[in-house]
């Protein structure tokens, strides 16, 4: 069975704060942008995944049950529903608290003709983890993901917002000796530059 199967079952999600426990952490910076973006949409509701991304970097990569529920609390929706969109989409990050970097793997069908499999195992044994694992030091996440839409650079990986392929054992060497230099999340700095891609130039705080 494919890993892809074993990540985000029901145990792993999160749990909510007690209403009374809830602490609102979204920076002045973040109350704006969520303010412009209200004025995009009709109503509250299709806010909601902007609203996630924000939340995603605000939280250090991590959708939370506490993230979850400040951003049901911002969107006045329930819980339930601000989680249940979280969790159908697999970019956001709620079952685990992601490592610095995440590197999502593709091993669907043109990768995995060109070497996708072999790429995931080499990853797989020089960090020592599994889908949805995170080394003991917390730089790496390791996830193997369905197409990325980037088929002409197969065998491909995807680390924030980029796409590196083709790779081969070699570029992983070094493509992991760079990441263990690079102190910014790559999983926070693409959460924040989505949220640039939903406002407007005049409204990036
Ligand atoms: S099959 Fe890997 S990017 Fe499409």
């Amino acid at each position: 069975m494919s890993e892809l199967l074993q990540v985000g079952r029901a145990h792993e999600r999160p749990a909510p704060p007690k209403p009374e426990e809830l602490t609102l952490r979204f920076s002045d910076r973040a109350v704006a942008e969520l303010e412009a973006l209200k004025t995009h949409y009709p109503d509250l509701k299709s806010c909601i995944l902007p609203t996630l991304w924000i939340a995603q970097r605000e939280y250090g990569g991590h959708l939370s049950g506490e993230a979850i529920a400040e951003v049901a609390f911002r969107l006045k929706r329930s819980y339930a529903e601000i989680e249940g969109v979280a969790t159908f989409y697999s970019m956001y990050n709620v079952a685990h608290k992601p490592g610095r970097h995440k590197i999502e793997v593709c091993t669907c069908l043109t990768c995995s003709v060109c070497g996708g499999y072999r790429i995931w195992e080499y990853l797989k044994s020089k960090l020592g983890v599994g889908h949805g694992q995170t080394t003991p030091d917390g730089v790496f996440t390791l996830e193997e993901v369905e197409c990325l839409d980037a088929c002409d650079r197969a065998p491909v990986l995807q680390v924030g917002d980029q796409y590196i392929g083709p790779v081969d054992e070699a570029g992983i060497d070094a493509l992991l000796e760079k990441l263990r230099k690079t102190e910014e999340s790559t999983v926070v700095q693409m959460a924040d530059e989505i949220v640039k891609v939903h406002l407007a130039a005049t409204e990036r705080p």
